[in-house]
């Protein structure tokens, strides 16, 4: 069975993330072996900025020998010009497939629900499943495994933190996450996830201690304080993470060997120093790199067998 849609990363099995990571690498090895998505469009309906998910599908689109249009802010306008279910039934008489980055999961969601074509999520507050596979594809590249691989997450229980918490669950990592009082990741993800962790071999720990988490780890993971659209907020945010930044101090509670990742755009002096972007630890370039060859499995286990289901005529 393959998944109709990818909106969070709990939509997936452990055994299809296993196949999409052996499909990524495929791709990785040979990156024009095939044109499987010739003839197929992809629109990319962005309603916030990005740099590495907007061409990392476009590039991986044309690889596969489809094409791609960007569909951006002004003829979105945050859902106000029209209704996201309008949106989805009308692009899906002109598209084989659509990623989509809005502000509220509910939307994603929404435009899902109504689409003929497969949806992908390219962040929502909620979930930044293609980023949590790429991170986790990178993790095992480097390692060469994951069941009982201990990674180490230091900030904000964002979208980024809750997909990473989803993945690991799935695949049996050791997760540790450090937030702050009243930016914990979201509760009820955390209960499924403990449940899963439990049948996958895994672990979850939450706490507010960046060290306890960090003691050991394999990996130290972190994303930005204030996310897009929480602008207003960076003032407050940068006082709350203040004892939460990935500095060398921390890098060192890992392992020898530490890395360190982060799914980029960074804000350099608040989560991390230059020092740590900038070491022998960061693999931030390779997880932004292997974006590319995990989304091609993800185009092509989703768009190769889609059928546009137009007018009944
Ligand atoms: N990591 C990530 O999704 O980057 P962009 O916001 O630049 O797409
Ligand atoms: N948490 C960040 C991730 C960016 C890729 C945000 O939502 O802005």
């Amino acid at each position: 069975m393959r998944p109709r849609h990818l909106l969070a990363v709990r939509d997936l099995t452990a055994e299809q993330i296993g196949r999409l990571f052996r499909e990524a690498a495929r791709w990785k090895r040979k990156p024009l072996q095939d044109r499987p998505l010739e003839g197929k469009m992809l629109g990319l309906l962005f309603q916030k900025p990005s740099v590495r998910t907007r061409v990392s599908f476009e590039v991986g689109m044309t690889h596969l020998g489809g094409g791609s249009l960007y569909i951006g802010p002004l003829e979105l306008q945050n859902g106000k010009r029209e209704e996201a279910k309008d949106v989805a039934r009308v692009l899906s008489r002109y598209l084989d497939g659509i990623v989509a980055r809005t502000f509220s999961h509910r939307e994603v969601e929404e435009l899902a629900r109504s689409a003929s074509i497969p949806v992908i999520n390219g962040l929502s507050d909620r979930a930044h499943p293609c980023q949590a596979l790429s991170d986790l594809f990178t993790i095992e590249e480097r390692i060469g495994r994951l069941k009982g691989v201990r990674v180490a997450y230091v900030g904000d229980g964002n979208n980024v933190c809750n997909s990473l918490i989803e993945a690991c669950a799935l695949l049996g990592v050791h997760l540790s996450v450090a937030a702050p009082a009243g930016y914990e990741p979201d509760r009820d993800l955390v209960r499924w996830a403990k449940r899963q962790a439990s049948a996958s071999g895994g672990r979850l720990l939450i706490t507010r201690d960046p060290k306890e988490a960090a003691r050991g780890a394999a990996v130290l993971y972190t994303d930005v304080w204030t996310s897009m659209g929480q602008e207003q907020e960076r003032s407050r945010r940068r006082r709350a993470f203040r004892r939460f930044q990935v500095n060398m101090g921390l890098m060192k509670e890992a392992g020898k060997g530490a890395l360190f990742m982060h799914c980029l755009p960074a804000h350099r002096g608040e989560e991390v120093t230059d020092e740590v972007m900038d070491s022998r630890h960061s693999i931030v370039y390779d997880q932004a790199e292997n974006r590319l060859h995990l989304q091609k499995g993800i185009l092509v286990t989703l768009l190769s067998s889609s059928r546009k289901r137009g007018s009944k005529k």
